[in-house]
């Protein structure tokens, strides 16, 4: 097999990438080592920014998000026993948040592949990339048990944290910055009424907890929790006591509670790896970083990686000019660190470390009175979460 760009990976990242190329008459292969129920059954984040859902617009893959999606203008922060909002729309000059399922953007993204003919081979496997500096690199994988190549111009690693395009980057050439955090989220997905209209941030002395929702009928609640938790151990009741003990009281008064359909524990990490290329194999999403999900900024920053990548590769195919792929590492990573920033302060302000302390613990109060309270400090948040411009 042949094609013009390679992509390994069918999460948002791969998918979103093949279908702007192809919109622009670049043709493309994705490769998901996953079947698509597998994929498709994966619940992550879901607050897209401006950026994200124009894009998304398009690519011609938002019609749904503008039927189902919840456009956001503010959202809360509880701490110490307030409740301030944060009116994003009066702070940016107008822009909000759209409340929309990284799943059902995944679905619809699979859905708009299918409909154009785009190629994505699920459950292929041992994809290894190779001559990725070469001008012929390749890929080959089993697909069924038969080994097969894929010819292509260029790669794009869209693989994800656990991904094989970062790992076949010359170990000398990577570097990797990290920090895991010491506690979880214990997440529940519920057919109830969210107990606001906007996301709750809150920061509580039994730790963090956040309200989020997936539509007027489904919510999504988190409360931080131990490395070492076990699952087992926490029942709805319990989920839901814990939850009400770290939210203001009026929301918890009126906490609609039943029973999870969901429930996992997932860690927080901040992760860059860099250079996010080598030759010609560009990686773009989760497969080159990672954030904490209290920012919401996971699947936000994989749409601007995609943004640079594709707009890098239309400019190669359309008027040979190959600059902007050799700046696209260094164009990225100036974008992803400010997203990493933003993650890992939102994440220290809003949790219980182990070894805060009353100092600590003060310091956390003091901010959030500052935040809150500022009209500076407060665009300065509003800016970050609606999103940097790219
Ligand atoms: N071969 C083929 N596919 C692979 C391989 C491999 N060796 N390794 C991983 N994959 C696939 C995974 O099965 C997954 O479907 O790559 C895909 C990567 O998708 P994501 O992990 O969703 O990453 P990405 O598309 O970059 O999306 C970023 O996902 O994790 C969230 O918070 C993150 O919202 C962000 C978004
Ligand atoms: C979610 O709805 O899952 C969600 C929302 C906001 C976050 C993190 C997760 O900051």
């Amino acid at each position: 097999m042949k094609t013009q760009v390679g992509i390994i990976g069918g999460g948002p990242s791969g998918l979103l990438l093949s279908q702007i190329l192809h919109l622009q008459g670049i043709e493309s292969v994705v490769l998901e080592r996953q079947s698509r129920d597998y994929v498709l059954g994966r619940i992550r984040a879901g607050v897209l920014e401006q950026g994200t859902v124009e894009m998304l617009r398009d690519a011609h893959v938002g019609d749904r998000m503008d039927r189902e999606g919840l456009v956001h203008d503010g959202f809360h922060m509880a701490f110490g026993g307030q409740i301030k909002r944060i009116d994003l729309e009066g702070l940016t000059g107008g822009k909000t948040v759209m409340v929309y399922g990284q799943t059902e953007v995944t679905r619809d993204l699979y859905d708009a592949r299918d409909q154009i003919g785009g190629v994505v081979i699920d459950e292929a496997d041992d994809v290894t990339p190779h001559d990725i500096d070469t001008d012929s690199p390749y890929l080959t994988f089993h697909r069924e048990g038969n080994a097969e190549r894929l010819g292509c111009d260029f790669i794009a690693a869209c693989d994800g944290f656990h991904g094989v395009g970062r790992q076949s980057m010359p170990k000398d050439v990577l570097k990797i910055y990290e920090r895991v955090y010491p506690f979880g989220w214990l997440g529940v997905l519920s057919e109830t009424r969210p107990v606001d209209e906007e996301l709750i941030y809150a920061n509580h002395e039994r730790g963090f907890a956040l309200c989020s929702m997936r539509s007027p009928k489904l919510s999504r609640y988190y409360v931080q929790c131990a490395l070492d938790e076990d699952l087992n151990e926490w029942s709805d009741d319990r989920f839901w006591e814990e939850l009400k003990l770290r939210l203001p009281e009026d929301a918890a008064a009126r906490l609609e509670t039943g029973p999870s359909i969901e429930k996992s524990i997932a860690p927080l990490r901040s992760f860059v790896a860099e250079p996010m290329s080598h030759g010609r194999m560009f990686l773009a999403g989760d497969a080159a970083h990672i954030v904490p999900p209290t920012g919401a900024k996971g699947l936000n920053l994989a749409a601007s990686d995609v943004y640079y990548l594709s707009r890098a590769l239309i400019e190669q195919y359309k008027t040979g000019d190959e600059s902007r792929l050799r700046d696209y590492s260094k164009t990225a990573l100036s974008r992803v660190w400010k997203a990493e920033r933003f993650s890992w302060s939102m994440t220290m302000l809003m949790h219980k470390f182990p070894d805060q302390g009353e100092f600590g613990a003060k310091m956390q109060q003091a901010e959030l009175d500052y935040l809150t309270s500022s009209s500076a400090a407060m665009t300065a948040m509003a800016e970050n979460y609606v999103g940097l411009p790219f």
